[in-house]
């Protein structure tokens, strides 16, 4: 991953959990679904919510402020085909996430 950018070390992110971090200005939000790290632009395309900040439950984040949710796997909304929330790619080197941004 040539343009890839240490994001958060996974002793920050344990599984189950998610982590809002800003890289290069972009907010991206970070999930660990059972020890996979999936990453996708953290801010929600609904009003702007903290999509890292909200409950991760198995691999669904819902967005604290309204609650859409998305698969963080694929960043597809749960239940609108139509929106498609960019993820980014992720690689752990040791105990150090990186992720690459577009
Ligand atoms: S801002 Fe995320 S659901 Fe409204």
């Amino acid at each position: 991953m040539p343009n890839a950018v240490r994001a958060a070390s996974i002793d920050e992110l344990p599984p189950g959990g998610c982590l809002e971090v800003t890289i290069q200005d972009h907010v991206v939000a970070l999930f660990n679904v059972e020890g996979r790290v999936y990453a996708m632009d953290g801010v929600c395309p609904h009003a702007g919510g903290p999509l890292g900040k909200g409950d991760l439950q198995g691999d669904v984040i819902t967005c604290p402020w309204h609650g859409w949710q998305f698969d963080v796997t694929t960043g597809a909304h749960c239940l609108s085909p139509t929106i498609q929330h960019p993820c980014y790619p992720v690689q752990l080197e040791g105990d150090e996430i990186f992720v690459e941004l577009p």
